[in-house]
């Protein structure tokens, strides 16, 4: 049986396109698999939060995931510093992953150019913690985006090489899990065809946002000056509001628009009202869960504390298996 693994990084909250292009799916999945999904808070100090940011986030994501419905019963959801074997794992694929390979990585490269006045060796070795992440439960699916492509790639050289160091055949390759047809690419309010955190907190609708705070963004979203000919093709921008309009309205109300569009009627004012409501309905019942987690951190830590127990189990074993493999047979 496949063994699934994700994480997400606690940088920032989860918005339309986090939940329909990956958690929902994850919702799916720990039905009927064995599934690891955690908090990456190791991954996030590469960027050096304070430690009230940091454990803010952590919290604020881990009720966000539990939100839209991940469960603990069902799926091992945990907090990656409350398993400190990776680290271990970490320091042990180091001294076999390359400096001049992780130079190459294009999300290393990316980084240096926008933030050339912090390039921290924690950045150089992402993708080793990464690969960590994933062979510590010897993963064999992680569903990840395109930007995760490389640094999955990498994950496999490093078990590859490991298994070929130490003659053993001990990790599996971790392969990509495709979402094939459930996989929905959310566009941006903002004209750019990826909803992301990274491209402007106006650009994105968070399941953390107030319905006033959906109203504006939605209604400040960017259009054109409208058709000008029947049937004519969509401007990107008028197309990521319809795009946006298909997970959250209902088919009615999208028949009705594109109607209006094609005959040249539509006043952009009417759609962005009605795709504000819709989103608003949508995302109400995730955000009103959001708000009662957090107002009992009790329970939260306690879902933790469950989720690090399973994880450390595997986790231990594995670092037992690794070390024992490696020759680290002392005690
Ligand atoms: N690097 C991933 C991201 O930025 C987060 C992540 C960390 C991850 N470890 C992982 C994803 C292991 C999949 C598997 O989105």
């Amino acid at each position: 049986m496949d063994i699934i693994l994700s994480g997400i990084r606690s940088t920032g909250q989860l918005h339309l396109g986090n939940y329909f292009g990956a958690v929902k799916n994850f919702v799916k999945l720990q039905e009927n698999n064995t599934c690891y999904f955690f908090i990456a808070d190791y991954h996030a100090l590469t960027t050096n939060p304070t430690p009230e940011n940091l454990e803010h986030n952590v919290w604020q994501v881990f009720a966000e995931y539990l939100a839209c419905g991940l469960d603990p019963e069902k799926a091992t959801i945990y907090i990656q510093s409350d398993v400190p074997e990776v680290c271990e794992l970490y320091l042990l694929l180091n001294m076999s992953a390359y400096v001049g390979e992780l130079e190459r990585c294009t999300s290393f490269k990316e980084k240096i150019r926008k933030h050339p006045d912090n390039i921290n060796a924690g950045l150089l070795t992402y993708p080793v913690l990464m690969a960590a992440d994933i062979l510590l439960h010897k993963a064999t699916k992680v569903p990840v985006g395109k930007d995760q492509e490389q640094h999955l790639e990498m994950a496999r050289t490093f078990a590859n090489r490991f298994n070929r160091l130490y003659k053993h055949t001990y990790f599996p390759e971790p392969q990509a899990y495709n979402f094939g047809e459930a996989l929905v690419k959310i566009p941006g309010l903002d004209g750019s065809t990826k909803m992301g955190k990274s491209e402007g907190i106006n650009n994105a609708l968070f399941l953390f946002d107030t319905p006033e705070l959906i109203r504006k963004k939605v209604m400040r979203a960017v259009t054109d000056a409208g058709p000008t000919q029947n049937n004519q093709e969509k401007p990107q921008a008028v197309q990521n509001l319809f795009d946006i309009m298909k997970v959250v309205s209902k088919p009615e109300s999208i028949v009705f628009f594109e109607e209006a569009f094609n005959n040249c009627s539509i006043r952009y004012g009417d759609l962005k009202k009605q795709l504000a409501e819709d989103a608003i309905a949508f995302i109400k019942p995730i955000n009103e869960k959001i708000n009662e987690l957090l107002s009992k951190p009790d329970y939260l830590k306690k879902v933790a504390r469950i989720g690090a127990d399973k994880a450390g189990e595997s986790a231990q074993k594995t670092i037992k298996e690794v070390r024992e493999i490696i020759g680290f047979r002392g005690l």
